[in-house]
């Protein structure tokens, strides 16, 4: 038969698992957006959500690196404000800027609007577009949301923060708002990463960007629980997960109590510090997005250094510490993407 012969590519899935790999796997975080001059010309046409909730055009943004640059996964194209602003939150993407909430939350009656995700009527394209995706891809595709606190932050800042104070000061000062914030935001994360599991998404990410902005103290007390309630509710599915904060290596030790798969790392620290303190679960990362900007021979070393800490180990996916940004070379990535399948590729004769 000629499907048995189509070969599809799962080492991204059996690198989660934890198994065997014939190469380390690669796919990097924003791998879809400004960098590509493809994207940059759908942008001049769309604005970011028109792209996001047009199936056929976001499944093509979405396939397009993996096509271009060989990687051994997809990331759907959406961001994490797409479920608050498909139950009606008022927020924009701001180029160069990031989300702007219009009305940020002060009070008990700004959380009445985050409620549940009815998928049929709130993200039909979300589900056309990897219903789509999974007919075309011959990686895996990975499904992804925000975490609560890096969506609180937002909420509650009205867009992009440095300090996270206001957002802070809430979590401190009005506890059981915060908890009824917290619990809202992580039914809507799990009704929106089981509709795109439901809709075949193989793998999903939680990104908790900025939540590094708390000590390990702050993170046990308010963040940790409904982390585990989150990875709880997603290991029914059976669909690895993977876990991604900047600036977050303090709270590992509370990462590895979860019931989490992968641990995907900024540039902070290295893989063999963190498997110094004894973090069991598979890791992702981890290479410095701006070293892209280096010149190759320094890009391949530091690369070097990663997989020879990473490749040997079962449960190693390469990616970058944090997303791509506009002014990085496609041709840079392409040529990073060979190199780490080809030096760690182990049979490459009969593979
Ligand atoms: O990785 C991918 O290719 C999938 C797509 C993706 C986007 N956003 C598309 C996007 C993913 C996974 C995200 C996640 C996201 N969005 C995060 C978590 C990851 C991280 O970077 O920490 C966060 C914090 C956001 C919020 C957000 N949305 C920011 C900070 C920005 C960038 C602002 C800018 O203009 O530089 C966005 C907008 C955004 N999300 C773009 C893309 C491709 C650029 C939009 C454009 O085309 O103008």
């Amino acid at each position: 038969m000629d499907l048995l012969k189509v070969k599809k590519n799962d080492v991204l899935l059996k690198a989660c698992l934890k198994e065997p790999v014939p190469y380390v796997p690669v796919w990097y975080m924003r791998q879809a957006g400004r960098y590509q001059p493809e994207y940059r010309a759908i942008r001049q046409k769309y604005s970011f959500f028109e792209i996001s909730h047009n199936p056929e055009i976001c499944a093509e943004v979405t396939k397009l690196p993996v096509t271009q640059l060989g990687v051994d996964a997809a990331i759907l194209f959406a961001d994490i404000m797409t479920p608050l602003k498909s139950i009606g939150i008022n927020v924009d993407i701001v180029e160069g800027i990031g989300p702007v909430i219009e009305n940020p939350i002060r009070s008990e009656k700004d959380l009445e609007g985050i409620r549940l995700l009815n998928p049929g009527n709130d993200i039909p394209f979300v589900q056309e577009t990897i219903k789509i995706l999974r007919d075309k891809l011959d990686v895996p595709l990975i499904g992804f949301a925000g975490a609560p606190f890096t969506l609180a932050s937002y909420l509650i800042e009205g867009g992009p923060s440095k300090g996270y104070h206001i957002t802070k000061g809430f979590m401190y000062s009005k506890p059981h708002l915060w908890q009824n914030l917290m619990a809202r935001l992580s039914d809507l994360t799990i009704s929106y990463l089981e509709a795109q599991i439901e809709a075949g998404a193989q793998i999903v990410q939680v990104f908790d960007s900025w939540v590094g902005a708390l000590n390990s103290e702050d993170y046990h007390q308010y963040i940790a629980p409904f982390m585990h309630y989150i990875f709880s509710e997603l290991k029914k599915t059976g669909v690895p997960t993977i876990y991604f904060a900047s600036g977050a290596t303090h709270l590992l030790k509370e990462w590895n109590e979860l019931p989490v798969d992968v641990i995907s790392l900024d540039w902070r620290t290295t893989i063999e510090e963190v498997r110094n303190q004894h973090i069991d679960k598979a890791l992702q990362g981890n290479l410095d997005p701006s070293l892209l900007l280096a010149p190759f021979d320094l890009i391949k070393k530091r690369t070097k250094a990663i997989l020879d800490q990473g490749k040997d180990k079962p449960g190693f996916i390469f990616n970058l510490g944090h997303g791509i940004f506009p002014s990085v070379k496609v041709d840079t990535l392409k040529k990073l993407t060979d190199y780490i399948h080809q030096y760690t590729r182990k049979d490459p004769v009969n593979d």
